[in-house]
């Protein structure tokens, strides 16, 4: 039997001299124990780290509520900066109201036959021309009257077969002239301005009205002598 020794302390049977496996030290084993556990795998592989970004097949394995609440966010910020650019364009470009100038010339007086309310300028400058054979007993001549209604401001129509213009809003009617004859108007349609142009046309001037009620038809610039 083998003497103990300071490699081998305990005897070995039969004198055979074999070396015993070396553990490690324990402090040294306490040491790795207590060293912290490196930090596990997140469970969801799934979540991106941070500062990358969400590709195609991570989108698809959030599931569908996920997706919807990103696809609402994205429409969510759209929406607002459309909404943005709107109201930046509205500054650069504010609403401008074009209307027709107040005066335009209304061609000659061969454009007109005798004794018609003629209708071309109504929709886009609101007035009737008139070429009247006689007028209050100035003779032969234009005028031109308002197609705004004196009750309320709606427009009237011009009823060729009936000889008058009749408001469809509450039923005022005015003869060719413009005095009122029937319904709740008050008094006549207003004339405007009429006068010659430096090439001979007819010129109408909205500027400047003229109202029967004061007197103001037979001002000479409300008719304008032809014929
Ligand atoms: S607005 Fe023309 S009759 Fe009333």
């Amino acid at each position: 039997m083998a003497e103990p020794s300071k490699e081998n302390p305990l005897p070995i049977a039969g004198g055979a001299k074999t070396a015993l496996p070396v553990t490690p030290p324990l402090v040294a084993a306490g040491a790795a124990a207590t060293k912290p556990a490196a930090p596990a795998p997140a469970a969801n592989a799934s979540v991106p780290p941070s500062g990358e970004g969400i590709d195609r097949r991570t989108l698809l394995s959030l599931g569908p509520v996920t997706v919807s609440w990103v696809a609402l966010a994205w429409a969510s910020f759209t929406a607002a900066m459309a909404l943005s650019a709107g109201a930046l364009g509205r500054f650069f470009f504010p609403n401008v109201l074009f209307e027709p100038p107040s005066s335009f010339k209304a061609g000659f007086p061969e454009d007109y036959a005798t004794g018609k309310v003629d209708e071309r300028w109504k929709n886009l400058f609101g007035c009737w021309l008139v070429r009247s054979p006689d007028d209050f007993g100035r003779g032969p001549g234009f005028y031109v009257l308002s197609t705004v209604c004196t009750h309320l401001g709606c427009t009237p129509n011009w009823l060729d077969a009936e000889n008058k213009f009749k408001c469809p809003c509450h039923g005022s009617g005015f003869r060719r002239t413009g005095v009122n004859f029937e319904g709740p108007a008050p008094r006549p349609l207003e004339r405007f301005r009429i006068a010659w142009a430096d090439d001979g046309q007819i010129l109408v001037d909205k500027s400047k009205k003229f109202q029967q009620e004061k007197g103001q038809w037979t001002d000479p610039e409300s008719f304008l002598k032809y014929g």
